[in-house]
């Protein structure tokens, strides 16, 4: 049980209210946000101070912090650059997660979302407002699953992998590391690393870097 009650968030943006309110109703005080954008210097978010750069976080002594940022690089790179945060999981107080499922650090769960048993979610993931996992999914580190996403049982999203909003995959489907399914997207089979796919059946229309 982590009796430390104290969050930090990175990013001051539009994910970054949500990341707020998952983790008050996880339970937690949050104390600052930390962004890039010195223009947000000063300002709050719901009544959390934006306070400077998240290299403040630096000086702080054995911080615990949540990365909300919805963009699945900056997530990796800011997981790289702060070894000694304790990076928090946050389950909003109105998803389900079955006991049975795993979630790594980082890893955010929004409100109403559904996490049914065996699902094994990695680190840094977004799981967004009202998104579906059912059984024995594996979703890797940094993944991100839009809202009103509904994942089938057995899917496998590699790491980085993004899914936008209300889109839906079929059992047993996998999509290859880093690649993007645009919303609406319908997922019907197995599809490459680092693509853009989109449409109904969800199909590459380019290459991503
Ligand atoms: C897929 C997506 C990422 C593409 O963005 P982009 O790289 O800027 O691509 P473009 O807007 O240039 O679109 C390229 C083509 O794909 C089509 N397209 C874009 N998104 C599409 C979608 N979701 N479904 C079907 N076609 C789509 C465009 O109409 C365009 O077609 P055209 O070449 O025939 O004109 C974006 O449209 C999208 O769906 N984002 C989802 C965002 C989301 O879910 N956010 C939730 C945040 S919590």
């Amino acid at each position: 049980m982590n009796s430390n009650k104290e969050a930090y968030v990175i990013g001051a943006g539009g994910h970054a209210k949500v990341v707020i309110v998952t983790l008050k109703e996880a339970g937690y005080t949050v104390k600052a946000a930390f962004d890039d954008d010195s223009q947000k210097w000063g300002k709050d978010l719901l009544g959390i101070p934006v306070v400077g750069p998240p290299s403040q976080l630096e000086s702080l002594s054995d911080p615990q912090a949540v990365i909300a940022l919805g963009e699945n690089t900056l997530r990796k790179t800011f997981a790289g650059r702060f070894r000694h945060v304790k990076w928090l999981t946050a389950v909003h107080r109105t998803a389900y997660v079955h006991p049975t499922v795993e979630l790594g650090p980082g890893t955010v769960v929004f409100a109403g979302a559904v996490v049914q048993p065996d699902a094994r979610i990695g680190s840094h993931c977004i799981i967004n407002t009202c998104a579906t996992i059912d059984h024995d999914c594996v979703l890797k580190d940094f993944v991100h699953i839009a809202p009103g996403v509904n994942l089938a049982g057995g899917v496998l999203l590699e790491e980085g992998v993004f899914i936008g909003i209300g889109s839906a995959i079929i059992p047993q489907a996998s999509v290859g590391g880093w690649t993007v399914v645009g919303a609406g997207g319908v997922v019907d089979g197995d599809l490459a690393a680092q693509l853009l796919a989109v449409g109904v059946p969800a199909r590459p229309i380019r290459k991503r870097e």
